[in-house]
């Protein structure tokens, strides 16, 4: 076994937890290395983020020549050619992949490209390599969760990781658990042509997003032809021939739906399998820390999924700097105050803070105002006028509590509102703050609005 120089901080698993905890640490000077057993930028960038919203984007642009027509394009056949829509998915990765490559290299970040186990304080085993650092990072991930009914593994049941890798598109689709990775591909998939079929186990979809938003949503996506089914609980899937046959109660009642494929999408679990050689200490299945983001054992920090607290790349991110600037001497606390959750839909779904459900169960007194995209000019012109901004200030204070919106690129504009939370800025805040025109945005501006006064355009309040 052959040893390496010891390394200020050593960090496992190059998703964007570890991989940008790596940056940091060699921005503040440290001699770092990073393992990773698969590619750099994890689910992220090669399961996760970035295919997906490749293929969202082949889903608008088939959308866009569907619609081109009205804003006097002619176009002569729209159609998914769905070998060259996966091969735009993958040089999509790979473009990203490779410029993430160069990022590192360029950074003098030491790669180890096998599975690193900890074996020891200060030690990790890495092939036939014991890397020696004097701080180690955790980043290792989560991965697809399984549900143990019968049927589950068939041919065809598929995870998030498995639908990218589809040869062809499937003429019909049910997708198990309307959560975001379920939301996400359902509006992809329809969009594309796919008949889909939602199963949700809960009473709502979106357990994270503002029970209105999603209660609107879910109109839009019938509106779509999606079909979706609430209080479903899933009892076994066939094989029907090359089908699927899928046996699920509605309450009482016995249903079934037949469809060439199935996505399994009931949540991701953190991947703590080889933490536990040094005592690290879990807590419901996910490595536990404190909020400087040190786990039980000295020296030994953690950064993203494998917390199980929020599984969102840029929250994994958000952490890796933390966790690294701690590594290096620093004491920074991790804030949740103002994480924002973005759900890429057709449309988008953006939010921070509280839901009004959240702020009735609290007793905080509180005014929502609301704003229509149909009454925004650049949604008009874009021709997506669904959906809404939702602001919830707490009164008298007009203090940003939370803000929601359902509609064009919300994911985009949701910014200025995690910004104005963290600041703990006030209707006025946003309302005296001017918004470009023709601009997205001016549906939060209005909105704001709406809780100081009343909105501008808008006839009926
Ligand atoms: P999730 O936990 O968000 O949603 C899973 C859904 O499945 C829930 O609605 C749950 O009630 C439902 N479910 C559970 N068991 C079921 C059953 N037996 N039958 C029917 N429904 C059932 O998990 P998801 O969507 O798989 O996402 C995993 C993680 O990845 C989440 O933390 C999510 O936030 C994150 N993610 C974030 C994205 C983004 O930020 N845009 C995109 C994709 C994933």
């Amino acid at each position: 076994m052959t040893e390496q120089a010891p390394f200020d901080v050593a960090i496992i698993g190059g998703g964007p937890g570890g991989y940008v905890a790596a940056i940091r640490a060699a921005q503040l000077g440290a001699r770092v290395a990073l393992v990773e057993k698969d590619r750099l930028g994890g689910v992220c960038l090669h399961r996760g983020c970035i295919p997906t919203k490749a293929l969202l984007r082949s889903a608008e642009a088939l959308l866009e020549s569907k619609n081109a027509p009205a804003v006097g394009v002619a176009v002569k056949s729209a159609a998914v050619d769905f070998t060259a829509m996966m091969a735009w998915k993958e040089r999509a990765v790979a473009q990203q992949a490779d410029e993430l490559e160069k990022l590192i290299a360029w950074r003098k970040i030491a790669v180890f490209r096998e599975e690193g186990r900890l074996v020891g304080p200060g030690s990790i085993k890495v092939g036939n390599e014991l890397l020696a650092a004097s701080r180690i990072i955790i980043a290792t991930g989560s991965l697809p969760s399984h549900l143990p009914i019968p049927g589950a593994n068939l041919p065809g049941v598929l995870t998030s990781d498995q639908i990218l890798e589809l040869e062809a598109m499937p003429e019909s689709l049910v997708v198990i658990g309307a959560g975001v990775v379920g939301c996400e591909f359902a509006s992809i998939f329809s969009a594309l042509g796919a008949h889909v079929t939602i199963l949700e186990l809960l009473p709502r979809i979106l357990p994270p997003v503002d029970e209105e938003i999603a209660r609107r949503f879910q109109q839009i996506l019938r509106g779509q032809g999606i079909t979706v089914h609430t209080n479903a609980s899933l009892q076994e899937i066939r094989t029907e021939r090359d089908r699927l046959r899928l046996l699920f109660t509605l309450g009482e009642e016995q249903q079934e739906v037949v469809a060439d494929r199935v996505l399994m999408a009931v949540g991701r679990r953190p991947c703590c399998d080889a933490l536990d050689e040094i005592g690290l200490a879990l807590r419901d299945g996910s490595l536990a820390v404190n909020d400087r983001l040190e786990t039980s054992v000295e020296n030994v920090y953690a950064a993203g999924d494998v917390l199980g607290l929020y599984m969102l790349a840029y929250v994994a991110s958000y952490q890796g700097i933390i966790a690294a600037e701690n590594a290096l001497g620093g004491s920074r606390q991790a804030d949740y105050r103002a994480v924002p959750n973005c759900v890429y839909t057709l449309p988008e779904i953006a939010s921070v803070g509280l839901r009004e459900e959240e702020a009735r169960a609290q007793g905080i007194p509180y005014k929502v105002g609301r704003f229509p995209f149909s009454a925004v000019a650049r949604a008009q012109l874009l021709g997506q006028p669904l959906g809404l901004v939702k602001l919830i200030c707490e009164e008298p204070s007009s203090r940003l509590l939370g803000v929601h919106i359902l509609g064009p690129r919300a994911t985009d504009i949701i910014g200025e509102c995690t910004l104005a939370l963290r600041m703990g800025a006030t209707a006025q805040d946003l309302a005296h703050t001017m918004h470009g025109h023709p601009n997205l945005s001016e549906a939060i501006y209005e909105a704001a609005w709406g809780i100081i006064d009343s909105p501008f355009h808008l006839r009926r309040l």
